[in-house]
């Protein structure tokens, strides 16, 4: 069976990230969307509702499992049985941080393969860091986030 790890902070989850998720989960037998537990960064949503997030946007898609972890995703693709990290690519400057942290990864963990799947050109413009950039402002995030999870970003601004 393939299985392969998409790890990523997901806050929040984008329709570049679902896009990239729909379309690897039909590369593989299983697809783990993996949730990256850092405690350095400042997240907007918790680990828990990112996975809940995750949850929400993926329940159309049978083979995809939401998980979270610590530490080196090529451990945790090694303990979990993952022979493959699926990465999006938007443009130039993703290509080369997602060169670099393939290097890395394939350093760390030799059985670990990379696939990168060009981002489709609708989604060449989101972040997560732009869609909470106009979620703050009160701006129109339809085109940028999936609708089920938009109410859970607007009521984190309105605290
Ligand atoms: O959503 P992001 O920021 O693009 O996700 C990046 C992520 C989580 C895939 C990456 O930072 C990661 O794998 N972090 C775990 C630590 C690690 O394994 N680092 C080695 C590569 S430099």
């Amino acid at each position: 069976m393939k299985k392969a790890i998409y790890a990523g902070s997901f806050d929040p989850v984008t329709l570049g990230h679902l896009d990239i998720i729909e379309r690897a989960s039909r590369l593989f037998d299983c697809l783990v969307v993996a949730v990256l537990e850092n405690p350095n960064k400042n997240s907007l949503f918790t680990v828990e509702e990112r996975k809940h997030h995750l949850e929400l946007v993926t329940k159309h898609l049978e083979n995809v499992e939401v998980a979270s972890f610590r530490g080196l995703l090529a451990d945790f693709a090694g303990a979990i049985g993952a022979d493959v990290a699926v990465r999006g690519l938007r443009n130039a400057v993703d290509f080369a941080a997602e060169y670099q942290m393939y290097l890395i990864n394939r350093k760390l963990g030799k059985e670990i393969e990379t696939i990168f799947l060009a981002a489709d050109e609708e989604h060449l413009a989101l972040s997560s860091t732009n869609a909470k950039e106009v979620a703050v402002f009160g701006g129109n995030i339809d085109f940028m986030v999936p609708q089920e999870i938009k109410p859970y970003i607007i009521e984190k601004y309105q605290k």
